[in-house]
């Protein structure tokens, strides 16, 4: 893996988790001030995804940061529709992150927050039934009570951050900072994600350049409503690995 982290000398060899852990690490502020990062993956052309999944365009230098960046955080925010199709599973806890997240004062692993308006999710499975850390689901005050109810019944804790069926990006990152959880880590997708950069509180994008061409009208990593100005971001670090660049980008 190649570094050219702005300021610093040009690195060439693999890097070790702990030094990836280092390289990502969130701002000291983080622990007491909420901080949302995003991790996503995009080709060469800005497809977000392949057949539905991001896994096509992803690699295993970018597992390893996914990785990376699952270890440093206290929750990690999903739309619902990423669970549905990717059939997300619960945040596992990592031996080798074990010792720094105890340090940092966090639990074993992750919590992971879906945010759904429907909660038209199988609650039957193991990311609500059998995580670490129990799963959050995060919806509005008018969210139909018979699926609330069926989210409780897994073990997951809903937590409403909006006044209508739908989620406020604003207030659910207040929620979650309002619990305690403020190095938050969101893995899109990109009708999330837009959300985010909407309501302008994405505080930093971790972006994969993956170097693959699919042509196609897949989605962008963010989509919704465009912004009336564009929001601008500054480059922190720019890794390199088998043709993947991993950039580091905080708002300026
Ligand atoms: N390139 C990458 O890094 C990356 C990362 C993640 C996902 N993906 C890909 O992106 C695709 C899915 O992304 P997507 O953009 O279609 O969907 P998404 O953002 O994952 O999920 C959209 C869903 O989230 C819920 N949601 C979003 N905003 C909400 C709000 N304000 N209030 C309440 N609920 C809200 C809704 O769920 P309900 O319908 O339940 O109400 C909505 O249908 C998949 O193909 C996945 O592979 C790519």
């Amino acid at each position: 893996m190649t570094a050219a982290a702005v300021g610093a000398d040009l690195v060439d060899r693999e890097w070790s988790l702990a030094e990836l852990a280092l390289a990502y690490s969130y701002p000291e502020s983080a622990g007491r001030e909420v901080w949302l990062r995003a991790n996503m993956v995009s080709t060469l052309d800005g497809a977000g995804q392949h057949d539905g999944r991001s896994q096509p365009i992803s690699g295993a230098a970018d597992m390893r940061i996914f990785g990376t960046l699952r270890a440093l955080a206290d929750v990690v925010l999903v739309g619902a529709e990423t669970v549905r199709q990717e059939g997300y599973r619960p945040v596992r806890a990592r031996a080798e992150f074990a010792a720094a997240r105890a340090a940092a004062g966090q639990g074993q692993a992750a919590a992971v927050a879906v945010v759904s308006a429907s909660l038209d999710l199988d609650f039957s499975v193991p990311l609500f039934t059998s995580p670490l850390v129990p799963t959050l689901v995060l919806t509005g005050a008018a969210a139909a009570p018979d699926r609330v109810a069926a989210a409780e019944q897994s073990g997951a804790r809903v937590v409403i951050a909006g006044d209508g069926k739908g989620v406020d990006p604003a207030r659910a990152v207040r929620a979650l900072a309002g619990l305690g959880h403020t190095r938050l880590l969101t893995e899109g997708g990109p009708r999330l994600l837009g959300q985010f950069v909407a309501a302008d509180v994405l505080d930093e994008l971790c972006l994969t350049i993956s170097p693959m061409l699919t042509a196609g009208d897949a989605q962008r990593i963010s989509g919704g409503p465009r912004v009336a100005v564009p929001h601008r971001f500054e480059l922190v670090s720019l890794l390199e690995e088998a043709g993947f660049l991993f950039g580091r980008y905080r708002r300026s």
